[in-house]
């Protein structure tokens, strides 16, 4: 039996773009358009029934809730900023703290207003800029409500996948301008680090505790040489520590640029290591099927101990570590279920190595539209039917509403 320290959040998270619906001014809105795209259409209504999502949350023994602000909604032209749309993120606020449930509030989940797009988004410098304006309206409206922010979801998958892979808007194909938008990202997070914190001691605030969350991947080399062994210890050093790195050196006296360290994690990648080229080094992988594992319904490998791993490397930044994402989509209940118990127990033994882990939020809380897979991947702890939006809590939730309420995992 392992029991979590009392004071742990419990809880999922969920982002604005996929399960609000109707996100007009987004630049996914005008991409998902496009033919063969998938579209996010209604989401799961969440913009409309939050409250009844919370009711769920409270009913489920969560303390803690992740969600995202839709800058496309707050600023859908450039500086008119809807004092409308900042109101219902407050009364979205308000609705958790009711319910004695602490926001962990994402100021940017993967989607940009269009106009920022148009005026070529994480390419273009000056977008860091804009961004910053839309947190400063954002930020000083939250802060007496919002003790934990997230300033950025996912920088590397945000710049993978929009502007090396070409999955994502805007569908670049480019390491010159991903360099760039690695850039821009790494400079937003640390001017809007320490403008949230100028926000809250200009309100006279208790310190905000501020992150980005970094995805992190298990590298594990196919097979125990050298070649494979060195290529996996450099992935890891890049994919998942490089962007942290990167902020991180830019501190001003002293003071790094985190509060704690956000981390998504849900799958690892077996390394084998096919030609000596850049392409190679970066992306070749096993199709062997020793060390073969359970996946999920997208065919991402399931390797609870890789958190574990990834846990004990981050213990060199001396920060608190909060999971702000793990979760598996899959349609078998059980296999979620298990999926969250041995996460879980890895989480418990790095703490016991001396990992500081404040909380852990599971993705998600309701099904939702995972961006270019559509609605088929089913993440959530909470069923969505999406013809008429009914909501049906599964088996696995109840069990992890357990753990919730007692700290203990059997
Ligand atoms: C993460 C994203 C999240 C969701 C999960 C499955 O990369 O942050 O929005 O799509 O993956």
């Amino acid at each position: 039996m392992i029991k979590f320290p009392h004071n742990f959040l419990w809880g999922a998270a969920t982002s604005a773009h996929q399960v609000e619906g109707n996100n007009v001014n987004s630049d996914w809105w005008v991409w998902e358009k496009k033919p063969g795209k998938h579209k996010s259409g209604k989401a799961c209504r969440h913009y409309d029934l939050y409250e009844k999502d919370f009711d769920l949350v409270k009913k489920l023994n969560h303390n803690a809730h992740r969600l995202s602000i839709e800058w496309a909604r707050i600023e859908p032209s450039p500086s008119k900023f809807s004092q409308k749309e900042l109101r219902h993120y407050i009364d979205v606020i308000k609705a958790l703290r009711e319910r004695g449930i602490e926001p962990i509030v994402t100021l940017h989940h993967f989607t940009n207003p269009q106009w920022v797009a148009r005026r070529g988004g994480w390419v273009n410098p000056l977008t860091v800029n804009y961004f910053l304006s839309y947190c400063d309206y954002v930020v000083k409206a939250l802060a007496k409500h919002v003790h934990y922010w997230i300033t950025i979801n996912e920088p590397t998958i945000f710049l993978s996948h929009a502007y090396i892979f070409g999955a994502w808007p805007p569908q670049a194909k480019s390491y010159v301008k991903a360099t760039a938008v690695e850039e821009n990202l790494a400079w937003a997070h640390v001017r809007a680090y320490r403008l949230i914190h100028k926000i809250y001691h200009q309100q006279s605030l208790y310190e905000p505790a501020v992150s980005i969350s970094q995805n992190v991947m298990a590298f594990v080399p196919s097979k125990k040489d050298l070649k494979n062994k060195v290529t996996a210890f450099l992935r890891d050093q890049v994919y998942n520590f490089g962007f942290i790195d990167r902020i991180m050196r830019h501190n001003i006296w002293r003071k790094r640029p985190l509060d704690f360290i956000g981390v998504n994690y849900y799958s690892r990648q077996v390394v084998e290591l096919k030609k000596m080229n850049l392409g190679s080094l970066v992306s070749d992988t096993s199709d062997r099927r020793f060390h073969w594992v359970k996946k999920n319904a997208l065919g991402w490998e399931i390797y609870p101990k890789g958190l574990y791993d990834v846990l004990i490397g981050l213990k060199k930044y001396h920060l608190p570590v909060m999971i702000t994402e793990n979760g598996i989509c899959t349609d078998d209940d059980k296999l979620r279920w298990q999926y969250i118990h041995d996460h879980l127990r890895y989480i418990d033994l790095a703490m016991k190595k001396g990992v500081n882990v404040t909380g852990y939020l599971y993705w998600s809380l309701l099904d939702n539209f995972e961006w270019d897979k559509g609605f088929a991947p089913r993440f959530g702890l909470v069923n969505v039917n999406y013809k008429n939006f009914k909501r049906t809590v599964r088996a696995s939730a109840k069990k992890y509403a357990q753990v919730c309420k007692t700290g203990v995992v059997e």
